[in-house]
């Protein structure tokens, strides 16, 4: 500390000092731990006695008669070291200014523990963390949390300490069901001029496996308006991780509530149409989503609907019962309409 107040006065009195000002170029120089660097040292003075450089990692000594010197630094490993130039005035002043060096080292090793797997995508914020090893100086170092293409988090930090150092730092990151299968890292830079700026250093990469609940591909509900044929599929293939499984329900005006169909697949398949309700609901782990498909009537021409039911008499009894069912004597259609209420429990969510 007396050395750094000595130095910052000698700095300001040899800025101050009949004008003179010790001059260097560059005017900060970065060196790699253990390689080398030059630099100049020059007085805005020609009242110079002489010029010279101490230190540790290539000193010059006194040289007379010049007002400007360079110097070579090889093999800096000595992260306190400060190399000096001392400018000797012909009135007998002599400054001494320490030169602005940074020395650097890339960490030894970035990691990330693998984050834990699964991972549910459900708006809660998971924690990530990176740990740096092994790098100089600190104020340089420069975190990026990455996630596919994007960076979620950046930190930078401070401190005066010239040596290197350990950091652990955490972050938060919000998990969505688009994350599956993204990866994440952190990496580790150093803020030097971009010519001598090392490649930046990665952790290990970890692939995220992200469980999330159903989400229909198809729109939400369905209505069947004036489906005429003889099959009706309905589709309520849903995309999940892990893949959704399926339960189809029904409700139909002659039956209270909602009856269980002994179905499991995604897709369910009509023979005939009745106006009914139908309930699937699309499930895994991280949750339930549940799709309403609604048959109605058909409208129109109860002729048409007569004359088809002419055709099916001719096919047997059971359509003749059918027929019977449908079609009433004063030629109005009877074909009864329901609008289904779903039970008063709203749907589960997990
Ligand atoms: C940094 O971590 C390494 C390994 O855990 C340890 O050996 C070393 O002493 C640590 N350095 C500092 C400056 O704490
Ligand atoms: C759900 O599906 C819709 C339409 O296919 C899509 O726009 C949306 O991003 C999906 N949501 C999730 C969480 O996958
Ligand atoms: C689907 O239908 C159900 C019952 O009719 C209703 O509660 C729900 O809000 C509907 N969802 C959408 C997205 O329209
Ligand atoms: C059901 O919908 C999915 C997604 O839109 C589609 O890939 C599939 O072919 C459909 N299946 C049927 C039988 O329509
Ligand atoms: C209904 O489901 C049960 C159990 O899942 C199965 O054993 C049975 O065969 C199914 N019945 C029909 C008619 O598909």
């Amino acid at each position: 500390m007396r050395l750094f107040l000595f130095f910052a006065f000698m700095i300001y009195a040899g800025k101050r000092a009949h004008g003179c000002e010790t001059v260097f170029t560059p005017p900060m120089v970065y060196v790699k731990f253990g390689g080398s660097a030059s630099a100049n040292c020059r007085t805005t003075c020609n009242n110079t006695d002489g010029i010279g450089w101490e230190s540790s990692f290539g000193g010059t000594g006194l040289i007379e008669g010049l007002s400007t010197l360079d110097v070579n630094l090889s093999n800096v490993n000595d992260w306190m070291t400060a190399p000096k130039c001392y400018i000797a005035y012909s009135n007998g002043e002599q400054h001494i200014v320490p030169l602005p060096i940074t020395i650097y080292k890339m960490p030894e090793k970035v990691f990330m523990p693998k984050p834990p797997t699964p991972l549910i995508a459900d708006g809660e914020y998971h924690l990530l963390q990176c740990s740096v090893h092994d790098v100089a100086p600190v104020n340089r170092l420069h975190i990026s949390w990455h996630k596919g293409d994007e960076i979620f988090y950046e930190q930078s930090f401070e401190g005066i300490d010239r040596r290197p150092a350990n950091k652990s730092v955490e972050t938060t990151v919000e998990i969505v069901a688009e994350d599956n299968g993204k990866k994440v890292w952190c990496e580790a830079r150093l803020d030097l001029p971009a010519e001598q700026s090392p490649q930046p250093m990665k952790s290990e990469l970890h692939v995220l496996t992200v469980y999330y609940k159903p989400n229909f591909t198809e729109p939400e509900n369905e209505t069947l308006e004036n489906v005429v044929g003889a099959k009706i599929s309905l589709n309520c293939t849903a995309t999940g991780n892990p893949t959704p499984v399926y339960k189809w329900h029904f409700s139909e005006p002659t039956l209270e509530g909602m009856q269980e169909q002994n179905a499991t697949g995604s897709i369910f398949t009509l023979d005939f149409r009745t106006p009914v309700v139908y309930k699937c609901v699309a499930s895994n782990v991280a949750g339930e989503r549940i799709k309403y498909f609604h048959l109605n009537k058909p409208e129109g021409n109860c002729n048409t609907r007569k004359a088809l039911l002419g055709v099916f008499l001719t096919l047997g009894v059971v359509i003749i019962i059918i027929g019977g069912v449908f079609g009433t004597r004063s030629g109005s259609c009877a074909i009864p309409r329901t609008i289904y209420q779903p039970p008063p429990s709203s749907p589960k969510e997990i």
